[in-house]
């Protein structure tokens, strides 16, 4: 694994070190590579899998963290999953309403897919309780997005400070049908309403303010479930009680970690990247959008559908980039990637303003505060909005110590951030990466030139 370039040592109470010290006569990143499969469409198919009947088969499991957090609560509630690689996992569900009442809580570690989305099949299962927690960012992070509509449908969802944060305790009752107006475009928000609606005798309805990613729209439907969409006003009808089949499922690989070799692609001098079997499903394709606005050197290639979800490869050369303004409808579509645009932001010409994006105060970090303190450590002119980043880009960046703060983006975008920086950085508790990309180091180390 070690390079000269990239070295991994320990740090602080078991956590790892990641150093990343470019040669003073340049580096480059080249060659082919696979990224992990998609986080979000890992976490739905071993949650559908667990409560459909019959047999899923998965392919393309992401092996991170967050993935194996699910399928531990999943397991501990009666659904059969084998042992998680990315080759072929089985899951063997339950069937409709037969979770079982856990003997132990449910820890959902450092994944909010796996709470907010469980929690909807949870306060559904009448007469069983569950309780539920994560590790400390999870504990911090506002479950009231969930509680609240899940409370409008009859839910009995207890936790501290008003019941907005877990731990969470949850009896589990017959829901009412409801039509939610979600303030926030949030895939999570939604799909935890449309997985409590699966158990209520009639509809229930989501409209969000923008599109958000529509994973478990497309799972439901391919497991037996009626969903009505209406694209204009951002709404979806699930109908109640469908007969859930075991399917197939092929997992694509993540845009959202493909997205830090993009910006390694673009911003590292003589770079060439191929980026194999990208999911480019559209409510996800924002960071291309972006990039593209940035004047980055990116083509789609050999696009197919692949089990219900677009696909294509991906590649990027180095070119100059220009900054530009990332905001309102795309900010849904790209919200994972903002930690990656700030970095590519500051290699870009000029003043990029990204906005609409309090969101990401409430992720794994505060993502906008945390990028701002770490990025400016490495010389970028970044300022932190309300809402947003402002990057004063081209700056010449240099080598510093940083901190992921324990969160995977924020690691990952930082190792890129330093491959075009002078001088050497230190990436403090770097192995935040594995929540979504075990083997990120690795692929780092075998395309660097
Ligand atoms: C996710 C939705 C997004 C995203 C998260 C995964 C999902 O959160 O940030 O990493 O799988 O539904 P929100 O929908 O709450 O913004």
């Amino acid at each position: 694994m070690a390079s000269p370039i990239v070295s991994i040592q320990d740090g602080a109470e078991n956590s790892q070190q990641l150093l990343i010290h470019p040669r003073s006569e340049g580096i480059s990143v080249q060659g082919k590579l696979t990224i992990p499969g998609d986080k979000s469409i890992s976490h739905r198919a071993l949650m559908l899998g667990a409560i459909a009947a019959g047999e899923t088969v998965i392919e393309g499991l992401l092996l991170g963290e967050d993935p194996r957090s699910t399928a531990t609560c999943f397991r501990a509630m009666g659904a059969k999953i084998s042992e998680l690689n990315s080759q072929r996992v089985t899951v063997t569900g339950v069937g409709l309403g037969n979770l079982q009442e856990p003997n132990d809580v449910l820890d959902a570690g450092n994944s909010g897919t796996t709470m907010r989305l469980m929690l909807g099949l949870l306060a559904s299962h009448s007469d069983r309780l569950f309780t539920v927690t994560g590790d400390s960012s999870l504990r911090s992070r506002p479950m009231s997005r969930v509680v609240k509509p899940l409370t409008q449908m009859g839910a009995k969802i207890w936790g501290r400070q008003g019941n907005t944060l877990a731990p969470l305790a949850v009896r589990g009752r017959q829901l009412q049908p409801t039509h939610y107006h979600s303030p926030i475009a949030s895939a999570q928000v939604k799909s935890c309403i449309l997985l409590a609606g699966l158990m209520v005798d009639g509809q229930t309805t989501v409209t969000e303010p923008a599109l958000s990613r529509d994973h478990s729209e497309r799972m439901l439907q391919a497991f037996g479930a009626t969903l009505d969409i209406d694209h204009h006003t951002h709404s979806v009808t699930l109908t109640g009680k469908p007969t859930l089949r075991g399917q197939k499922v092929v997992v694509p690989g993540d845009i959202s970690s493909a997205a830090f070799w993009l910006v390694a692609g673009a911003i590292v001098p003589n770079s060439d990247l191929l980026i194999e079997n990208v999911g480019v499903n559209p409510t996800r394709t924002g960071v291309l959008e972006a990039l593209e606005m940035m004047e980055a050197d990116i083509t789609r290639l050999n696009e197919r559908i692949v089990a219900g979800e677009p696909v294509a490869d991906l590649r990027v050369r180095h070119s100059k980039l220009k900054a530009c303004e990332i905001g309102g409808n795309l900010i849904p579509r790209l919200i994972d990637e903002i930690p990656i645009l700030a970095v590519a932001a500051a290699f870009a010409q000029g003043t990029t303003v990204i906005k609409d994006a309090a969101e990401l105060r409430v992720k794994e970090s505060d993502r906008l505060a945390v990028m701002a303190t770490e990025l400016s450590k490495m010389g970028a002119k970044i300022t932190e909005l309300t809402d947003g980043l402002e990057i004063i880009g081209g700056y010449k960046l240099k080598g510093a110590e940083v901190d992921s703060f324990t969160d995977h983006r924020i690691a990952m975008s930082l190792a890129i951030a330093a491959l075009n920086a002078h001088g050497k950085t230190i990436i403090n508790r770097a192995e935040a990466a594995s929540i979504s990309y075990p083997n990120f180091v690795d692929t780092l180390t075998t395309i660097l030139q």
